[in-house]
């Protein structure tokens, strides 16, 4: 079955400008790693992940679960449970590459933003699906797809004025049992996500340009 396609409609000015307009938008946007206490209302969080739900996926098998967390209770355990894992990554199985890679960014294993943000977004994939206690059906490109919907997240995220914290502990098996998932879905990342504590700092970095990443053929 088909169906009509709605999409808006911009005239060529409009679009160039509409782009513009994002670029500018786009390059404030940073990983923070210190939360405001002011918490923000969870509709904009609801409504970002709503546009998430929309992402592309292989086969449309939107293979992602999304939780999200404002309980300082369970904050406080994702918290403890995260820092045991760091605090091996940090200090009993090194890899010394991989720390120094990150040397920059000043990060420890404390991990103080599972608490202060206001919110947490805990991300999931699955490989295949569940019916009936059995494995179902396959689903292709899982997490490329579960990629692009964070993706579209953290961007949504970023146009509501939120700010975002990407986190991957380098093992992440601890938060799908502790928050109940379904024995098929694997931990993706967590959000933390909220309002920039007043005068955050961020590591000064720099962006490869275009001439670095693009390559065109035009006509
Ligand atoms: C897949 C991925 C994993 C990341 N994991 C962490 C993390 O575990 N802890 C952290 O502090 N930042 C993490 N980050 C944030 C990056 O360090 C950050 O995006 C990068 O330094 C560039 O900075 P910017 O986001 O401010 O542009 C992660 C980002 C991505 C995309």
């Amino acid at each position: 079955m088909l169906e009509p396609y709605r999409n808006q409609k911009y005239d060529d000015k409009e679009a160039v400008n509409t782009s513009h307009d994002l670029v500018k938008i786009f390059e404030r946007r940073r990983t923070i790693r210190h939360f405001s206490s002011e918490a923000p209302s969870s509709e904009v969080i609801l409504n970002a992940i709503d546009i998430a739900r929309m992402a592309p996926s292989g086969a449309n098998r939107q293979p992602w679960s999304f939780c999200l967390i404002g309980s300082a209770e369970v904050k406080k355990e994702i918290r403890k449970l995260a820092e045991k894992e760091e605090y091996e990554f940090y200090h009993e199985r090194p890899n010394k590459e991989w720390l120094k890679s990150l040397e920059h960014l000043h990060t420890n294993e404390e991990k103080a933003f599972l608490e202060e943000a206001p919110f947490l977004i805990g991300i999931f994939y699955k490989h295949y699906n569940v019916v009936d206690g059995k494995k179902d059906s396959t689903n292709y490109y899982a997490k490329e797809s579960v990629g692009i919907a964070t993706g579209m997240l953290i961007s949504a995220l970023h146009l509501s004025g939120l700010s975002v914290l990407t986190y991957t502990p380098s093992k992440m098996q601890f938060l799908a049992p502790y928050l109940d998932r379904p024995s098929e879905e694997r931990t993706f990342m967590v959000l933390g996500v909220g309002l920039p504590k007043d005068n955050v700092l961020v590591p000064k970095i720099e962006k490869k340009t275009m001439d670095q990443i693009l390559t065109t053929y035009l006509s």
